[in-house]
C-alpha cells in the first residue's frame, strides 16, 4: 500500500488519470503563489519522502516542484498525491477584474463555464506538460473526505503539505486530521503563516501547537524573508 500503483488502482481504477491529455504550458500566473520557494526543494531533499500528500494543489505549482525533486532523487515508487476540490474558494468568484493582481489571477484561474470551474483542466495539462503524469495522483475531494478515506485505509504519508482552505476552522481541522495520519518522526508543513491576508492560518497553527504542547518551526519565504512556512515534526 502507499506506492503509486496502489493509489492508481484504488482511486483511478488502475488507469492513468491523465490518459489522452495533451500537455499545456501553464498560464503566466503559475508563478504567482509560492510553490517555487526553496522550502520545497530543501524539504524533499532532506526528507526523501516516497509518499507525499498535498492538501490544496490549485494548478499544481508546488506539486510539480516536490514531485520533480522526488524524481530527480530517484526515489523508488515515489508519488505525490494531490487532494483538492479544484473549485477554489467561493470568495475567488467575486474577484473578477480586482485591482489586486493575485486576486484577479485567482478568479481567472477558476475558468468558470456554465457556473462551474474548469481549474482541474489547467492542473492536469500542467502535469502532462512537466511529464510528471506517472508520479502525481489527483485526489478530487474535500480535505476532510480525503482524510477519512485515507484513515480507513491506513495511509501513512512520509510528508504532508497543507495549503488548502485558509480559514482558521478548516486549517485547524486539516492540521488535526493530517497530523493523525503522519507517522512519528515525519514532517507536516504548510503555507502562509504570518501573512496578514491569511490570519486564519496563523491563528490555527498557534492554537494547534498550544493545544498539544508541541514545537513548530518556520522556513522563510525566498523573496520577502518572513517566516511563511510552518513545520511540525511528529514526536
Ligand atoms: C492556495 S491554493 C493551493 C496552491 C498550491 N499549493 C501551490 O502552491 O501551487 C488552495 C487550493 O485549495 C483548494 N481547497 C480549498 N478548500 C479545500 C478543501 N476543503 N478541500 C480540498 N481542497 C480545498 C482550492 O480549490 C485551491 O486549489
Amino acid at each position: 500500500m502507499g506506492d503509486r500503483n496502489w493509489w492508481k488502482a484504488t482511486l483511478h481504477q488502475g488507469k492513468n488519470p491523465f490518459d489522452g491529455l495533451e500537455g499545456e504550458k501553464p498560464p503566466g500566473y503559475w508563478q504567482s503563489v509560492g510553490g517555487w520557494n526553496s522550502v520545497f526543494r530543501d524539504v524533499v531533499q532532506s526528507e526523501k519522502p516516497r509518499e507525499i500528500v498535498e492538501v490544496g494543489t490549485w494548478i499544481g505549482r508546488s506539486a510539480v516542484e516536490m514531485s520533480s525533486i522526488q524524481r530527480k532523487l530517484g526515489i523508488d515508487e515515489s508519488v505525490t498525491v494531490c487532494v483538492d476540490t479544484w473549485l477554489g474558494y467561493p470568495d475567488w468568484r467575486e474577484w473578477e477584474g480586482d485591482r489586486v493582481i493575485w486576486k484577479h489571477q485567482f478568479f481567472e484561474s477558476l475558468r468558470i463555464e456554465n457556473g462551474f470551474p474548469r481549474l482541474y483542466d489547467t492542473f492536469a495539462k500542467a502535469i502532462v506538460f512537466h511529464e510528471l503524469e506517472e508520479f502525481i495522483v489527483p485526489f478530487p475531494a474535500t480535505s476532510t473526505q480525503a482524510y477519512k478515506w485515507m484513515k480507513a485505509r491506513d495511509v501513512r504519508p512520509d510528508l504532508i503539505y497543507i495549503d488548502g482552505d485558509h480559514s482558521e476552522i478548516q486549517t485547524y481541522e486539516d492540521m488535526k486530521n493530517y497530523y493523525d495520519l503522519l507517522p512519528s518522526g515525519k514532517l507536516m508543513f504548510g503555507d502562509d503563516y504570518d501573512d496578514p491576508t491569511w490570519g486564519g492560518v496563523t491563528r490555527a497553527v498557534d492554537r494547534f501547537v498550544k493545544d498539544r504542547g508541541i514545537v513548530v518551526d518556520f522556513f522563510k519565504d525566498d523573496n520577502r524573508k518572513y517566516k511563511r512556512y510552518w513545520m511540525i515534526r511528529k514526536n
